[in-house]
């Protein structure tokens, strides 16, 4: 695996360690490469009005577009022990907003586990906002 994919995992991984999940006991994390070359790592943080609680995607998302990055170059997510998560629908939407259909995403196990690769545009193929791009 490239150096920069095991530092994008090993970066999700750690930020699983900050989620506060205490409703589902279901850490994730996640690491955002930026076109500056930072990591940007986000957890989810839950509420204990349920609806509000947000996930770790979009965290990280939100943590470099309000750090000055907008943007991205791959995206890891960390979850799960046997059965890794893929991004739920809402982030999807995020993702797409930010990054385009080539971008990478890796995502694997809390603590080790196999690495599966997807990309943006297989996650949410025709997201709404992808108009000109996929029309032109
Ligand atoms: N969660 C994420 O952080 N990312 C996802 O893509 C799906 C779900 C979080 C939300 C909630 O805190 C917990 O996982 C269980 O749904």
């Amino acid at each position: 695996m490239k150096e920069m994919v095991v530092a994008l995992i090993a970066a999700a991984r750690k930020a699983a360690e900050g989620a506060y999940c205490p409703y589902s006991n279901y850490p994730v994390g996640a690491a955002l490469l930026g076109l500056d070359g930072v990591i940007y790592s986000g957890c989810n943080v839950e509420n204990a009005s349920y609806g509000l609680s947000i996930c770790a995607e979009r965290a990280a998302i939100f943590n470099a577009v309000g750090s000055g990055c907008q943007q991205f170059v791959a995206l890891a997510l960390a979850a799960g022990q046997d059965h890794p998560a893929t991004p739920c629908g809402a982030c999807r939407q995020v993702l797409a907003e930010f990054c385009g259909q080539e971008i990478p995403v890796y995502y694997t196990g809390l603590n080790n586990g196999p690495v599966f690769t997807t990309t943006v545009g297989e996650l949410l193929p025709l997201a709404f906002g992808w108009q000109k791009e996929l029309t032109s």
